[in-house]
């Protein structure tokens, strides 16, 4: 499908994915499976073995409210031209204001005394939200193509029109965001973001969720936390310290209740998990913790599971990318009370009879060769160059689906998305016994972590 058709097809059901999405509800609660459940307290002191990193967000001094984390130096052969090389800073901002003032950025450069500025061309990786009387959008600000290019950006900072009429602007301090070049060395086939983590998760499906994505090929998850409760902390400090998981904490830029916030941060560490690795993860697997895309039939791998997509498609696109349906597996449907209490997906093995609709909480696995903006559910942005021919597959459902794992939330967003009630939906369910062929392996595997992570005492 052309770029222009999968748009149109995509953007009216823009909002209905997110919200049906899960990025509202990945609070869950906890099993009890043991009363002593507590976690072992030398996992805290191994931190210091691989030291967990803190984002913060930087804030330019300027009349626009903005919010950076990060700026990438983008030279990727894949992007056009027109703005290579370029410098992607993504972060937040009052949506009003961006649109009223014209942006600049200014770029510091090794051994040349004075910024050089330059226009920039914001561009939307969210849907945005309220905070403190203002609508805030997530963006990236593009600084490109780069006017001087024998030399290396050291900084980036970003003005407004406002900040440049003043009389001696050039005297006044900018904040300066560092310009990050993203590794090149040791790369993979699958490395996986994950959008912003906060609150709490039930310890025993974080860890049959990362034991899952390993025996699938994912040789790297990348989760940023923020509030993030202990108990589920440790569960990623572990995996932290094993090298496979790599934990970054990122604090709130504004300080106030409620979840708007988290989900306004949630394409940024997204959008920097992509930068920072697109040169090591050949794709990059996007889901959040409560679901996971599942290679299906006898397929046991991402490896397989894109080989067997690949033998049945007819793409020659260079960078192609995969967008998988998805299947609620609602918390009440019936459960197999046979199976290991902390396997989840064991356990439960009925799921909505009806998958949902096509374009509508789909998740990807993305190209980050052929991706600019990077969405919780698909790529939003393709380089100019790359549109030309189809690189969206819409996968069909017998190689993967994206195996969703809540309550049922049909009821809250009944009106809104015209979807039937619980009690309605709850009627037409199915057996599915996908995740049966992966038990021997997948309990083999969660027997360590449980123990190390005394969730459990033994694991039979
Ligand atoms: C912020 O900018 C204003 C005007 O450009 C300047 O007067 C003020 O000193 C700056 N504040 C800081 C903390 O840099
Ligand atoms: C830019 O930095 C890289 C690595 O730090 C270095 O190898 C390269 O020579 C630098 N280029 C210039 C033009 O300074
Ligand atoms: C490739 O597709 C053909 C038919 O389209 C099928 O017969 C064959 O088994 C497939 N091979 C693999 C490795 O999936
Ligand atoms: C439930 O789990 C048990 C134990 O693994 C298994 O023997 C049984 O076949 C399962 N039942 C169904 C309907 O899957
Ligand atoms: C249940 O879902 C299937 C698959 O979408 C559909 O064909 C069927 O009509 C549904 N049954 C009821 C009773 O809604």
């Amino acid at each position: 499908m052309p770029l222009k058709m999968l748009f149109a097809f995509i953007q009216p059901k823009f909002i209905a994915a997110m919200v049906l999405s899960g990025l509202v509800t990945v609070v869950v609660l906890y099993l009890s499976i043991l009363d002593d459940t507590h976690l072992n307290t030398h996992l805290t002191q191994n931190t210091r073995t691989r030291p967990v990193k803190t984002m913060f967000w930087y804030k330019p001094n300027i009349t626009t409210e903005m919010y950076l984390l990060s700026a990438y130096y983008d030279d990727r052969p894949t992007i056009d031209p027109m703005t290579r090389p370029a410098i992607r800073i993504i972060g937040m901002a009052h949506k009003d204001e961006v649109d009223k003032e014209k942006l600049s950025c200014l770029v510091t450069y090794e051994g040349r005394e004075t910024p050089v500025l330059q226009a920039i061309t914001p561009t939307d990786i969210g849907i945005g939200g309220w905070r403190h009387g203002k609508f805030f959008r997530e963006y990236i600000f593009v600084c490109g193509s780069l006017r001087v290019k024998d030399k290396n950006a050291t900084f980036v900072s970003v003005v407004d029109q406002t900040y440049l009429t003043q009389t001696n602007w050039e005297s006044h301090e900018q904040v300066r965001v560092p310009v990050r070049y993203p590794r090149r060395e040791e790369t993979m086939d699958f490395g996986c973001c994950v959008s912003l983590a906060y609150w709490k998760f039930d310890p025993y499906r974080l860890v049959e969720w990362v034991e899952l994505h390993r025996l699938w090929g994912v040789k790297e998850i990348n989760i940023y936390g923020s509030m993030v409760e202990d108990t589920t902390e440790r569960v990623f400090l572990y995996y932290h310290q094993q090298g496979i998981l790599t934990y970054t904490r990122v604090p709130r830029p504004i300080t106030e209740d409620g979840e708007i916030m988290f989900h306004i941060m949630a394409t940024p560490v997204i959008n920097d998990c992509m930068y920072k690795n697109m040169y090591r993860y050949k794709k990059i697997v996007v889901t959040d913790l409560d679901e996971m895309i599942v290679p299906r039939g006898n397929l046991m791998t991402y490896h397989d599971m894109l080989a067997a997509i690949e033998n049945e498609t007819e793409s020659s696109h260079p960078y192609r990318m995969y967008n998988f349906r998805n299947v609620y597996y609602f918390s009440e449907l019936p459960q197999n009370t046979s199976q290991p209490e902390y396997a989840l997906t064991l356990r439960q093995n009925h799921h909505l009879r009806e998958l949902t609709a096509h374009g509508t909480a789909t998740k990807s696995i993305s190209d980050p060769m052929a991706c600019n903006n990077l969405h919780n559910h698909y790529c939003l942005k393709i380089p100019k160059m790359l549109e030309k021919t189809p690189h969206s597959i819409q996968v069909h459902e017998k190689f993967g689906l994206n195996q969703h794992y809540k309550k049922c939330h049909f009821d809250k967003y009944r009106k809104a998305y015209n979807l039937p009630s619980c009690k309605e939906a709850l009627k037409n369910y199915t057996y599915d016994p996908t995740m049966l062929k992966f038990k021997k392996k997948m309990l083999a595997s969660l027997k360590k972590p449980l123990k190390d992570l005394q969730l459990i005492k033994h694991v039979s």
